[in-house]
């Protein structure tokens, strides 16, 4: 059979496929993931999100001194980006047929970032350093778990994933500026 004739059985087969289990919505038979590790893994992301979000608004609400207006701006810029990841994944996890989990109970502990308050500005942006770092780390690999197997959950992480790196070159610039020397400890 012509490679033409081979695609236009597979689109029959397809046509069939698609009338079968429509509960499952977008998730089809040929999903390459388990759906529900997939949402497990998610729903850690979106703990990791809420963490993100509070500790970024205490800090843009409670940094104090001179120097702390910009950087109030700029926790307040990095919650409401960290608000948007968190509505991407909760959006996603829905359209894999999962439930969001966003039960205050136990958000610090499923997720990977810790709500550190910090003494004063320099450990404040130090910790949200810290914890754009461990974002970064656990986003990558989600992207190297969601691969070709689920292509549209890869390129959102990859999204989130950008702006993380963003976030902690933010922070760093900010170390660097407020501690008024360059980072060269490894
Ligand atoms: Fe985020
Ligand atoms: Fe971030």
């Amino acid at each position: 059979m012509s490679a033409t004739g081979e695609f236009v059985s597979d689109i029959k087969e397809i046509r069939r496929r698609a009338r079968q289990h429509l509960s499952e919505g977008a998730v089809t038979q040929n999903y390459g993931c388990n759906a529900e590790d997939a949402v497990a893994m998610l729903n850690h992301a979106v703990a990791t999100e809420i963490v993100c979000i509070l500790r970024y608004k205490f800090h843009a609400v409670c940094a104090t001194g001179l120097a702390s207006e910009a950087v109030k701006e700029e926790f307040a810029q990095h919650a409401k980006e960290e608000e948007q990841h968190l509505d991407l994944l909760t959006e996603r996890i829905n359209q894999l047929g999962g439930k969001p989990n966003l039960n205050p109970d136990g958000v610090s502990s499923r997720a990977a970032s810790e709500y550190a308050e910090g003494e004063n500005l320099i450990d404040m942006i130090k910790e949200d350093l810290v914890a754009e770092r461990i974002a970064i780390e656990t986003y990558r690999e989600m992207v190297r778990y969601f691969g070709d197997r689920d292509p549209t959950t890869r390129v959102l992480l990859e999204r989130i994933l950008a702006q993380e790196e963003e976030h902690a070159n933010d922070m760093h610039d900010l170390l660097v500026t407020h501690e008024g020397r360059p980072m060269l400890e490894k």
